[in-house]
């Protein structure tokens, strides 16, 4: 028999990206091969997010593509993988998937798989997920030099507004060894960045036996021998400690990069939105950690239009922008989610008015990103050399320890080292430079 197609659509956040790598690996166990199109799989997967309202609608768009794939080819299998699967369920079985796998369920794919080769029964919904989970799945890693390990599963914090608590359980530390040896691995496969995952890092540990937290943890992966740089995300303000700032600042392998979510900038909007924290605690965290870590760049997210934010509420996040000059923000428009706490928030700041407050933020973030990249002319990075710029022949790309991309004149050659490059052009999206 010829070898069978996967074809594997991944959107949301890196979790995403991490288990897309074992359902790659997964699928490679059952000797099919990857493919660059739909048009071409045997088994098309699509992994999804479920955080906002227009990553959903792309799922159904792009489940009705397959959908017409399918009638051309009865055969093909259609699966979604991730939160829209785990929090949807019937309707994608209405609209032709096949096979729903909810994130915590990929232990099951492997058997689900083989069998829907054996036998089509109706939609097979993997969405009971046992613990402990994740361990001992296989992984098919997207990079040989930067690896994503998880640290902790799913969420507690159940902020008003997010799904995600719904989508991928309750929070489940792994234990370091298991970490460790994920860690390991990847760095005898040439591995030398490690990206340490979770809903909130700051809260790793509390359910585990033993005395361990996140700090300890940044320390135990700081020893590995061949880890040159440990980042992580996300850092819930809530649960950062000084402790976290030390660790930081004294451990060579954590690169000066912060992401801390703001989310808005005033006390009444974090207040409905239960996060856990006000404003000056905030500011205070950024600059406790600007202080102890030179050079460190600080990123955040941030919503606006979240139900009752006022415009005099919304201007308080345009003046926390303005103070706390961040590097970078992903900002949103709030969307209301099913079953979350802010959908019964009223009254809904309307669509234009949401559009409106996104622009206004978006303009000033950009200047203050373009501007703090501009004083950096001049200066050299160390930069992690990933692979060749696909727009720009003989350059490379790669991140600085402060996590900003820098594309500099080289051949492919150098990938994979650690280089010294100097700042020469200065762009929102980070910098050309040469060494
Ligand atoms: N665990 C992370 C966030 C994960 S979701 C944290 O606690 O910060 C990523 C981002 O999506 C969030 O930080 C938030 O800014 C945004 N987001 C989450 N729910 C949203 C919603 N209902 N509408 C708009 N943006 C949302
Ligand atoms: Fe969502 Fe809040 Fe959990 Fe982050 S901490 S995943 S925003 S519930
Ligand atoms: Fe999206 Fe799920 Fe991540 S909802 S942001 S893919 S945890």
């Amino acid at each position: 028999m010829p070898p069978r197609h996967y074809w594997i659509n991944t959107s949301g956040c890196q979790m995403n990206e991490r288990d897309s790598e074992t359902i790659a690996a997964i699928c490679e166990g059952l000797g099919m091969r990857a493919c660059a199109s739909a048009e071409q799989a045997d088994v098309a997967i699509l992994n999804t997010c479920a955080v906002r309202e227009k990553p959903v609608q792309k799922v159904y768009s792009k489940l009705g593509e397959l959908a017409r794939l399918k009638r051309a080819r009865p055969e093909m299998l259609i699966v979604v993988a991730g939160c829209v699967a785990q929090i949807a369920g019937d309707e994608l079985c209405r609209r032709h998937a096949d096979l729903l796998v909810g994130p915590r369920c990929y232990d099951q794919l492997e058997e689900a798989l083989v069998s829907l080769q054996e036998r089509r029964d109706g939609c097979v919904s993997l969405r009971d997920g046992k613990r402990p989970m994740g361990e001992g799945l296989p992984v098919r890693r997207a990079s040989r030099l930067t690896a994503f390990v998880n640290v902790n599963y799913g969420c507690n914090n159940f902020c008003a507004y997010c799904i995600v608590p719904y989508a991928r359980g309750p929070e489940q530390s792994r234990q370091p060894e298991a970490i460790l040896a994920e860690i390991e691995g990847a760095v005898a496969e040439g591995c030398r960045e490690v990206t340490l995952l979770g809903q909130n890092v700051n809260s790793y540990g509390h359910d585990l036996e033993r005395d361990l937290d996140f700090p300890t943890l940044l320390e135990m992966v700081d020893a590995v021998e061949g880890v040159d740089r440990v980042r992580f995300t996300t850092s819930h303000p809530k649960d950062l400690t000084d402790r976290l700032i030390e660790a930081m600042a004294h451990l060579p392998s954590v690169c000066e990069h912060l992401h801390l979510p703001m989310q808005a900038g005033a006390d009444g909007v974090l207040e409905a939105m239960g996060r856990g924290y006000t404003y000056e605690h905030f500011r205070s965290l950024v600059e406790r950690a600007r202080e102890a870590v030179p050079r460190l760049a600080v990123t955040t997210d941030v919503m606006v239009g979240f139900p009752g934010e006022s415009e005099q509420e919304f201007e308080e996040t345009l003046r926390a922008f303005e103070e706390l000059q961040f590097d970078q923000a992903f900002m949103f428009k709030y969307n209301d989610r099913p079953g979350t706490r802010a959908e019964k928030i009223e009254p809904k700041v309307p669509e234009a008015e949401k559009q409106r407050r996104l622009v206004k933020l978006v303009a000033l973030q950009n200047d203050i990103g373009r501007e703090k990249n501009r004083r950096s002319l001049g200066e050299s990075f160390e930069v992690l050399v990933e692979e060749p710029d696909h727009r720009s022949p003989g350059h490379v790309r790669g991140r600085t320890r402060t996590n900003k991309l820098m594309i500099f004149p080289g051949g492919p050659e150098l990938i994979g080292q650690l280089l010294t490059v100097r700042a020469e052009e200065a762009y929102l999206w980070g910098f050309i430079g040469r060494r």
